[in-house]
């Protein structure tokens, strides 16, 4: 099977125990429960989906370089280097791709400081508090 397109997902720090973290906020689903969901769905629009976790602001800013190439665009929820990062913030600004971040919940519910995102701005789009759903919201906005 040659997929015409190529989709990357990254997941940023503390996002590698969904579904056993804070399941009242964030669900009881493990994200490789759902990217199975999600892989099936796309595949029938030959299209690719990758996928990486970090806990690492570096290794995420290597993963967004690398795939800058290779992907049509990047689904990034960067945990809560959303509201820290300067660096992944130039890290998209610098790739030529474009990025929709992703948060499934809805930050701007939370405390204060989970409503400044520092990647907002370089961002084509932000979707948050859909949980799970929030990545196939996005993933379908590269492909309409
Ligand atoms: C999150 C929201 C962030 O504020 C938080 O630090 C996370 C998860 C979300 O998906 O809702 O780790 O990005």
């Amino acid at each position: 099977m040659r997929y015409l397109k190529e989709i990357t997902i990254i997941n940023g720090p503390n996002l590698n125990l969904l579904g056993k973290r804070e399941p009242k906020l964030y669900g009881n689903e493990s994200m490789e429960k759902y990217l199975h969901v999600l892989k099936n769905k796309y595949f029938r629009s030959n299209c690719k989906l990758d996928y990486m976790q970090s806990n690492h602001e570096g290794t995420l800013i290597d993963f967004l370089h690398k795939k800058s190439t290779i992907s049509i665009g990047i689904v990034l929820n960067a945990g809560a280097y959303t509201h820290t990062s300067l660096a992944i913030a130039d890290a998209i600004r610098a790739i030529q791709i474009p990025v929709v971040e992703v948060h499934l919940t809805n930050v701007y519910s939370r405390s204060e400081i989970r409503h400044r995102s520092l990647i907002s701005a370089v961002c084509k789009g932000s979707i948050c508090g859909f949980g799970m759903k929030s990545y196939d919201l996005a993933i379908m906005s590269f492909l309409s």
